[in-house]
């Protein structure tokens, strides 16, 4: 099957006779506990694995879109972007799905509140809120479960993004998709806390998309990590289900280190790191070797975020003072 036509098989028969003003929306960044590396099925973006994040609460994408009748515009937080640039060019190729009589071309206008392709999930945020916002535009009234059947065409960690607090995103099996789709774990954990350290704000010299398909090619390679993302993303439940703190954040260390290693190991190597990434991540291994129950996590770019439990709220402050932190089921953590 290809994308058109499996986007085509999940829009309403409807689209297109409906096309408001705009449509508006917001969804969070997500952070991958148990990361989505690999593919099943390339044309089509199925993962290899089921993958488990955890929403950024207010960090995220706000996206408004509307008809355009000459061609698309992209404005990135109040900035004009240029159509030849890879970001928009990646935008087109997605809304070219939506396009209709009445709609022929988009004008797109994201706010981010986070850096911008330095691995912290803007790709998924972005695509989750466009997909939102097109639901709106064109009032398809499809629920979350099958907008992240979409959005994941655009970023696959998109489909993580239409929820706050833990997220699974199911593999599935089927050739015919429908068992690929993501949804929210039900539960609270008060002093689950997510921290972001300061790094430089640099661009990435290669997608999470590119460095997949490269790093995940061979055969053992794949075979190894299906087998062990499929035990921690099993425990990882039972983690989450039992606020088992130190369960969940090693396995998430544990996790993110095994993905970098697969990329440093891949032909050319692939490494994300930057001299800051690698002293922060060594900081918090001294800081683990004296009991503190703090663990790190890193996605395809050089920020480093940190699982802690409130009570180590003024640890983290007094070695990253102007990291951002973030208590996802609670409002304030001072
Ligand atoms: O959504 P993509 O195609 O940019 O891939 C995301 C990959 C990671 O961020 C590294 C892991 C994940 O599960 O989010």
């Amino acid at each position: 099957m290809k994308i058109a036509e499996y986007i085509t098989k999940r829009l309403p028969c409807s689209h297109g006779q409906t096309v408001r003003e705009q449509g508006s929306a917001f969804a969070p960044s997500n952070i991958a506990l148990v990361k989505y590396w690999g593919k099943r099925d390339e044309d089509l973006h199925l993962p290899l694995t089921d993958s488990l994040s955890i929403s950024l609460d207010y960090l995220g994408s706000t996206t408004t879109l509307s008809a355009a009748l000459d061609q698309d515009s992209f404005t990135l937080n109040g900035k004009a972007m240029a159509s030849n640039s890879q970001f928009c060019k990646r935008l087109s190729d997605f809304l070219g799905y939506f396009r209709c009589l009445a709609c022929p071309f988009f004008k797109l206008s994201s706010e981010m509140n986070i850096p911008i392709s330095a691995g912290l999930a803007s790709s998924a945020c972005g695509y989750a809120a466009l997909t939102e916002a097109l639901n709106e535009l064109f009032d398809w009234q499809l629920d979350k479960h099958a907008l992240s059947q979409i959005s994941r065409i655009g970023s696959g960690s998109a489909s993580r993004s239409h929820w706050q607090g833990f997220v699974i995103w199911h593999s599935g099996h089927d050739t015919n998709t429908d068992d690929c789709y993501a949804e929210p774990i039900t539960t609270d954990w008060h002093d689950l806390c997510v921290a972001i350290l300061p790094n430089e704000s640099t661009q990435k010299f290669i997608s999470s998309r590119e460095a997949m398909a490269l790093s995940m090619h061979q055969k053992n390679v794949r075979e190894k990590w299906q087998y062990q993302t499929n035990e921690i993303i099993q425990v990882m439940q039972i983690a989450i289900h039992d606020k088992n703190f130190a369960q969940l954040g090693s396995l998430a260390q544990q996790h993110a280190n095994a993905m970098h290693a697969i990329m440093h190991q891949s032909q050319p190597a692939i490494n994300y790191d930057t001299d800051i990434s690698k002293r922060q991540k060594q900081q918090i291994t001294q800081l683990q070797n004296q009991n503190h129950g703090i663990y790190y996590t890193q996605d395809a770019g050089p920020h480093i975020k940190v699982l802690f439990q409130a009570e180590n709220h003024a640890l983290i402050k007094h070695y990253w003072p102007s990291a951002i932190t973030i208590n996802p089921w609670s409002q304030h953590i001072e």
